[in-house]
């Protein structure tokens, strides 16, 4: 049997779908036919049939102002309902909506009545607190059901939420409170992480209070602080309040308004090529159905019976999309867990696949590297025998990485969907449907019905096969809406490339059959453990630091996270001495960690003399990544100072 794992993986190695998966599929051909005849009318069916509109839609898709489209324009909805109440009302009130899994082993088992319940109350704390259609509102909380429950109240009422990864700094929450004009902000004392509390509230205290020559952030008029981790915290009179207080005090029956399908439903802040995160804006006729259609066929939904978990966090797209709105408009139960992999043992995820007889899983190929990493004598343990379909998100899954998922933890039964989109898709673009599709480890695959991509050169021409740039050329309905505040940076980063297609950012290869292989990011944008690091930002942070006159950061490629951050520093003069007195790698490691967040952290650290530039001061990334992989150093000749590598190489000693 492990022949099959070590055998060298091959692009020919194709996994057709079982007879008995195909037969019984949600997905069938006939979806690529209809998309194909009539593609925006294939929307408007998905629309129609996946969601409840208050009121009908009678215009499709608007693309007479690109780059920015209207889907379902003129039609009225209530995301909250869709995804809450209409479940109660078709007779599934007692259907489990989420079965939460807290690190320390507590749990909780929550119905889509009781889901409904605690929402339509949130609802009107909210609406207490002033918090109306078009306000803003920041979430920063663990992977608690409080999470899931403040993302619906805030879509109830019309407001558009900005999410925050809990393992992000004070500092990055600011910038994001700050950019989006948040009126509240949601948090909790602390949340279970690798066997302890981490606390968050400090750091939305610190983000809120006045830091350094910042003055105080004026925007936000309250906090609602959900009680998890027990912790002590600070407390401002006035400004903060208990969750559970309020919720307790609140009104339960709520009334749900419809909201028109282009209402801003929220902001998710991500890494691009510059320092500053861009806002990416999404609103939700079209992002619901997207997000809808894509949960259901792309992992063979069947709400009665699944039990569907993603191991994503609430902080990221994956979570709002395939935790939170997905899930949730499907009618589907779910997991949810707090923690780490690998609290308090490596098995856990294992065991918490046993215990709620999990049926879909849908994860990242660094959480799968850093299994087989451990060995599969642990998976081995658990009785994963409910599995039957699995999913991979984040980067490229390596073809040794799928097979191993594929024959350790699939049990070489399940279809493997390997799902290629981004923050700004909102929803999955390019990937397999199972039961239609054979798999082919290590491709991505085909674009889904209704979506259609290319792959061009810098020309802008298809290659037809080969390799080139990742393009989307027709607008989809969960397209982004633009980045909060700056239109000017969204024309910019995504449509001055090629006109009217959209320019990814990813290098990508269409092979023989027709299928995409995704290569990586073309710009300055690193893959670490599927999270989206800006090398510019990182710079920036390493810089603010008073050691730093000059800093470069890239990705260099790392077995298990992907990528790995490795950056290059130059001491300024004036700072040699105390800097040779201290560990500096270590004193910048943790600089970077409190000034963006922990996974930013960089994970090699090099003191140099010089960075090698081109003569018109630009750095060369490409060089310095040859050093950072233990490569043969590429072609110098445009570099100002072409010694410049030699010496950098003498200092590099890994
Ligand atoms: C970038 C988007 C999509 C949710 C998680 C990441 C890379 C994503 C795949 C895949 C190869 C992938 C791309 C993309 N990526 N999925 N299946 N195969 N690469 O969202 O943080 O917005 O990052 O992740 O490079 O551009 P994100």
């Amino acid at each position: 049997m492990d022949s099959q794992v070590e055998q060298t993986p091959h692009e020919k190695h194709v996994f057709p779908p079982s007879p008995e998966f195909r037969d019984a599929a949600v997905a069938g051909p006939d979806l690529y036919a209809a998309a194909s005849t009539d593609r925006v009318g294939f929307w408007a069916d998905q629309a129609r049939e996946l969601l409840h509109w208050h009121t009908p839609f009678s215009r499709t898709l608007d693309w007479t102002n690109p780059p920015v489209a209207k889907w379902f324009d003129d039609g009225e909805l209530n995301v909250a309902y869709n995804c809450l109440d209409r479940h109660v009302e078709s007779g599934n009130g007692e259907r489990i909506a989420l079965y939460w899994e807290g690190e320390p082993g507590d749990s909780r088992a929550i119905t889509y009545a009781e889901l409904t319940a605690d929402v339509k109350r949130a609802a009107n704390v909210l609406t207490e607190l002033g918090v109306e259609a078009g306000d803003r509102v920041a979430i920063y909380l663990p992977m608690i059901p409080e999470a899931i429950v403040a993302m619906l109240a805030v879509a109830r009422l019309g407001a558009a939420h900005s999410v925050v990864f809990g393992g992000f700094s004070a500092d990055s929450l600011r910038a994001r409170i700050d950019d989006a004009g948040a009126k509240l902000v949601i948090t909790a004392d602390g949340g279970w992480r690798k066997g302890k509390v981490s606390a968050l509230k400090p750091a939305v205290d610190a983000a809120l209070e006045p830091r350094g020559d910042l003055p105080a952030q004026d925007t936000v008029t309250n906090v609602l602080v959900v009680r998890r981790g027990e912790n002590e915290v600070g407390w401002v009179e006035g400004r903060d309040i208990w969750w559970h207080d309020a919720m307790a005090a609140a009104e339960p029956e709520h009334q749900p308004l419809a909201f028109p399908a282009e209402n801003p439903l929220f902001i998710l802040y991500t890494s691009g090529t510059t320092g500053k995160p861009k806002g990416i804006l999404h609103t939700s006729g079209g992002y619901l159905t997207q997000v809808a259609f894509t949960h259901r066929n792309v992992f063979d939904l069947r709400p009665e019976s699944d039990v569907y978990w993603c191991t994503a966090d609430v902080g990221w797209v994956t979570g709002h999309s395939y935790v939170a709105y997905g899930p949730l408009a499907n009618g589907a139960t779910q997991v949810l867990y707090e923690g780490t992999p690998d609290t308090p043992h490596s098995g856990r995820w294992w065991e918490i696949i046993e215990k709620y007889r999990v049926t879909i899983l849908y994860t990242a190929p660094t959480a799968i590297r850093s299994f087989m990493k451990l060995g599969r004598q642990i998976p081995e343990r658990f009785d994963l025998s409910s599995l039957r379909l699995l999913g991979s998100v984040g980067e490229p899954i390596n073809p040794e990485a799928w097979l191993w998922y594929r024959h350790v933890i699939g049990a070489d039964r399940t279809p493997i969907v390997d799902t290629w989109w981004q923050t700004e898709t909102g929803a999955i673009m390019i990937s397999a449907l199972p039961g239609v599709t054979e798999a082919k480890p290590g491709s991505a695959q085909v674009p889904l019905p209704g979506i259609s991509v290319d792959v061009v050169d810098d020309a802008g021409t298809s290659v037809g096969q080969g390799d080139g740039l990742l393009v989307v050329t027709e607008p989809w309905p969960s397209m982004l809406r633009g980045i909060w505040g700056d239109e000017e940076r969204f024309r910019e980063t995504y449509w001055s490339t090629f006109g009217d297609r959209y320019f990814a950012g990813d290098g990508a290869r269409i092979d023989e059959d027709g299928d995409i292989w995704l290569l990586g990011r073309v710009d300055d944008v690193m893959n670490v453990s599927g999270h989206r690091l800006s090398t510019a930002e990182i710079e920036s942070a390493l810089v603010a630091h008073h050691f730093t006159a000059e800093a470069a950061v890239v990705g260099a490629s790392d077995d298990t996270t992907g990528q790995a951050v490795v950056a290059f520093v130059i001491i300024k003069e004036s700072q040699k001495a105390d800097a040779e007195a201290t560990d500096v790698a270590a004193e910048l490691r943790s600089h970077v960690a409190k000034q963006i967040g922990a996974i930013a952290r960089p994970r090699d650290i090099y003191v140099v003399a010089e960075l090698p530039k081109t003569r018109s001061g630009k750095i060369m990334r490409r060089l310095l990544r040859d050093l950072a992989e233990g490569r043969e150093i590429g072609d110098t000749t445009t570099l100002a100072d072409t010694q410049v590598m030699r010496i950098i190489g003498d200092k590099v000693v890994r």
